[in-house]
């Protein structure tokens, strides 16, 4: 590199450190078949991990495990290319009719994750549909907020869950120009729950398409673990379904589940679809069976919301300031970027806990926090001894 670049690299790290915003990324290795344990490779203890969105444990499905393996060696590892130059494949095939059969759609459209299948989607939805005006939940993932800068479309931001200000917005824009409105079934951050049925209301009295990303709700709600909309019976009002592979379903990738029409003109108008290689077929082959697993087994489910109501009720009881929230999402509010660091650091260090603190920009400044995502496999022993920990060290600290 030229010498004058590196002026300002070392700027843009320096001003990270200053602001306590560095990141350090732990280096743990999973355990299959004991997770929620890992080992932490700095030190080689074991840990347990408290911040992962393997919810349900299905990283570790034997059943997927076992078809994962047949299907690397029927197809090897990678499928190839891009599914438009290198030709589809059958897992990913039959992995889309299994996610529009979750969420009783036409079609689905597999991407490389979820973050690619908002960013994608949204860009493609503003190429085909002429002068679109987007509104955007003020909290909505930074993949939605990609997709529609990069959308170029014009876009109206309505304060969170805010269904009055969603409302004058849209009064203020003619009658004439197509809306789209996008939310969140849970948010990732607060655990706070989208306003569904309030913003399809509006959408049809506007004439407004809608888009949902259930990232954080599949596999977690619904009677078949279809997300949000599932639970609520507002699957068939909602137009574009939007998820991924990566957490209740533990692996990697994202999807969208909708009508023929949508998903045959969104496949080729979606950049981060038609110019990145496919997902490879042993990991379409174990998601499509995790799928199916949670669709017919619910005591996962189960176990994992009986956990997150222990947890909840043993945090307020002993005075430890979470964010309220009917979801499995719990949020302990620190608010200072240092201390979120050091309480971290002391739960790993001193107890072999790692739960993950939030920083800026994944969260307001002054709104950091440590996020616990409790999953189906943590045991009573575990909880006791996370809240013990938690207790203590946010005594010390704060
Ligand atoms: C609300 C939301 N949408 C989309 C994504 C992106 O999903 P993926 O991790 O599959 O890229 C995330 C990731 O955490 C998310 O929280």
């Amino acid at each position: 590199m030229n010498k004058i670049f590196q002026k300002f690299f070392t700027q843009a790290i320096d001003n990270l450190k200053h602001e306590n915003r560095y990141r350090e990324f732990l280096d743990i290795a999973r355990i299959c078949g004991e997770f929620p344990f890992a080992i932490n490779k700095k030190n080689g203890k074991k840990i347990i991990v408290w911040c992962s969105n393997d919810y349900l444990g299905m990283g570790q499905n034997p059943q997927s495990i076992i078809k994962a393996k047949q299907a690397l060696q029927d197809f090897g590892i990678g499928a190839g290319g891009t599914r438009n130059i290198s030709g589809n494949n059958s897992p990913i095939i039959d992995l889309e009719n299994t996610v529009a059969k979750l969420h009783d759609k036409q079609r689905g459209l597999v991407f490389s994750s979820g973050y690619t299948a908002n960013d994608g989607t949204i860009q493609a939805l503003a190429k085909i549909i002429p002068n679109l005006v987007i509104y955007s939940d003020a909290k909505n993932h930074a993949s939605i907020i990609s997709g529609i800068k990069n959308s170029g479309a014009q876009k109206h931001i309505f304060r969170h869950n805010d269904i009055n200000h969603l409302e004058d917005l849209i009064k203020g824009t003619s009658q004439e120009l197509a809306k789209l409105i996008i939310f969140e079934s849970v948010y990732s951050m607060d655990g706070d729950f989208g306003e569904l049925e309030k913003i399809i209301k509006i959408a049809d009295k506007y004439n407004a398409l809608t888009y949902i990303d259930e990232v954080h709700a599949v596999g977690i709600y619904g009677q078949n673990g279809a997300g949000l909309s599932q639970k609520l019976g507002l699957q068939n009002s909602i137009d574009i379904i939007q998820g991924t592979f990566a957490k209740g379903f533990g692996a990697v990738g994202g999807y969208i589940a909708s009508n023929d029409d949508i998903i045959d003109a969104v496949r080729s108008y979606a950049s981060p679809f038609i110019f990145s290689t496919a997902m490879p077929p042993a990991i379409a082959v174990a998601i499509k069976n995790n799928i199916e697993y949670l669709s017919t087994n619910s005591s996962e489910r189960q176990k994992l919301f009986a956990n997150v109501s222990v947890i909840k009720q043993k945090l307020l009881e002993n005075n430890i300031n979470i964010f309220p929230n009917d979801s499995h999402i719990i949020s302990v509010r620190i608010g200072d970027a240092y201390k979120a660091k050091i309480i971290s650091q002391k739960l790993l260090n001193e107890h072999n806990i790692y739960v993950q603190h939030i920083n800026y920009p994944t969260v307001a400044r002054g709104d950091e926090r440590l996020r616990i995502t409790p999953t189906c496999l943590h045991t009573p022993t575990m909880i006791s001894e996370l809240i013990f920990a938690l207790v203590q060290t946010i005594n010390e600290v704060l």
